[in-house]
């Protein structure tokens, strides 16, 4: 078999670009390790940045966003008790989308699906071959049978554990890493969320985080020691946890119900560069990884592929290989600042040390960025994403 582009991976990624490179007639498969129901069932991102919409749209797969997101303008931060607004749109005119990412992999799906392109799920023992040549390939199995794809090109798109990124030789990649030593629980619970907009909290037991999926459906977050074990927290447990760290006006409305999912996920920094390797890129979660709390992941994951996208469609349509030479280092840019503002998120709102020294200097970045309209309007530039 014989494909112009593999994208190995059929997360937000690999999906995405598959649809943007059908947009423009270049040929791909995509192979996927897991079941789609399995893909669809993972409770990920819930915040979208408007170059993210605009990129949903141009791949064709933005309407029911449209119609079922919800649109914010601002965010809340309570601090110790006491709640502050920062409103994006006045400070940078620009809003936000809550709109989770399982409906928008599904949307990219149907997608796929309905202008018929080709795509392998459960595919086992996926490998690339040759990707420092001209004829690279990637083979697989499915039910024990052997399979290969020759191509032009692959699309690392099988995030932090996948294979694309281990295929590079180590002598070629260079890898940035923060291991924070803590994680987030989460809870997903149809009850309506505590507030319109989503809170930030930070309090001397833990940052907690009120989110949420639709005006009946909420998505909260505790921190949590990495060695917790989930089967600890039944659903009691959460909310008596959640509650004390909020503000008496959210404590009061906050209404708690049976979870219909919960885990717990490890906070990290990473980054690795180039994102190229002969005819392998990377994209998404396979090249970096940022903490939850600036929400910037599944927005990183799009912006690699817009760059990774356009690069190709030169490549075949203008016989042009700058987009491709550039990519990695125009992906990375974007990259950097938001794994600077995801560890400044991060390191300001969680309890991530005892030493009072450390508490007292995130109650001076707060204040400050309570009473600066400068440092507001930078946090908020970051916040509705950087532009491209
Ligand atoms: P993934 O979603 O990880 O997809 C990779 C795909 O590759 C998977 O389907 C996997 O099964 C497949 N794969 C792996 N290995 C192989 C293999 N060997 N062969 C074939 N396929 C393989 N981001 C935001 O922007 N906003 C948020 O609000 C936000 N909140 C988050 C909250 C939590 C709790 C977590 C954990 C993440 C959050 N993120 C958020 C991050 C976001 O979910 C990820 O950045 C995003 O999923 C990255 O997409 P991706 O396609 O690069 O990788
Ligand atoms: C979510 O709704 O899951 C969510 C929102 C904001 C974040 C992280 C996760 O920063």
């Amino acid at each position: 078999m014989r494909t112009q582009v593999v994208i190995i991976g059929a997360g937000p990624a690999g999906l995405l670009l598959g649809q943007l490179l059908h947009k423009h007639s270049i040929a791909n498969v995509i192979l996927e390790r897991q079941t789609a129901d399995h893909v669809l069932g993972r409770v990920r991102a819930g915040v979208i940045e408007q170059v993210t919409m605009n990129l949903l749209d141009e791949a064709g797969v933005g309407a029911r966003m449209h119609a079922d997101g919800l649109v914010h303008e601002g965010v809340q931060i309570c601090v110790d008790g006491t709640r502050h607004r920062l409103s994006f749109k006045e400070l940078t005119g620009k809003t936000v989308m809550v709109y989770g990412q399982t409906e928008i992999t599904k949307d990219l799906m149907d997608g796929r699906a309905a202008v018929g392109a080709p795509s392998v799920y459960s595919a086992q023992d996926v490998s690339a071959h040759d990707i420092s040549g001209d004829k690279p390939r990637v083979s697989y199995q499915v039910e024990g049978n052997t399979h290969e794809i020759s191509c032009d090109f692959v699309a690392g798109c099988d995030g932090f554990h996948g294979i694309s990124r281990k295929s590079i030789p180590e002598s070629a990649i260079d890898t940035y890493e923060r291991v924070y030593p803590l994680g987030w629980l989460g809870v997903l619970s149809d009850t309506p969320p505590v507030s319109e907009e989503l809170i930030y909290v930070r309090h001397p037991r833990g940052f907690a985080l009120c989110s949420m999926r639709t005006p009946t459906r909420s998505r909260y977050y505790i921190q949590c020691s990495l060695a917790e074990d989930i089967e600890s927290w039944p659903d009691e447990r959460f909310w008596q946890e959640l509650k004390p760290r909020l503000d008496e006006e959210a404590r009061e409305r906050l209404v708690t119900g049976p979870s219909i999912e919960k885990s717990i996920a490890p906070l990290r920094s990473f980054v690795a560069e180039p994102m190229r390797f002969g005819r392998l890129f990377l994209a998404g979660d396979a090249a970096h990884i940022v903490p939850p709390t600036g929400a910037k992941g599944l927005n990183l994951a799009a912006s690699d592929v817009r760059y990774l996208a356009r690069a190709l469609v030169e490549h075949y349509q203008e016989r042009s290989d700058a987009g491709l030479d550039h990519y990695s280092e125009r992906a990375l840019a974007r990259v950097w600042k938001a794994e600077r503002f995801s560890w400044w998120m991060t390191t300001t709102l969680h309890k991530i040390s005892d030493n009072p020294f450390d508490y007292r200097l995130q109650l001076a970045e707060l204040d400050y960025l309570f009473r600066s309209k400068a440092a507001a309007t930078a946090f908020a530039e970051n916040y509705v994403g950087l532009p491209y």
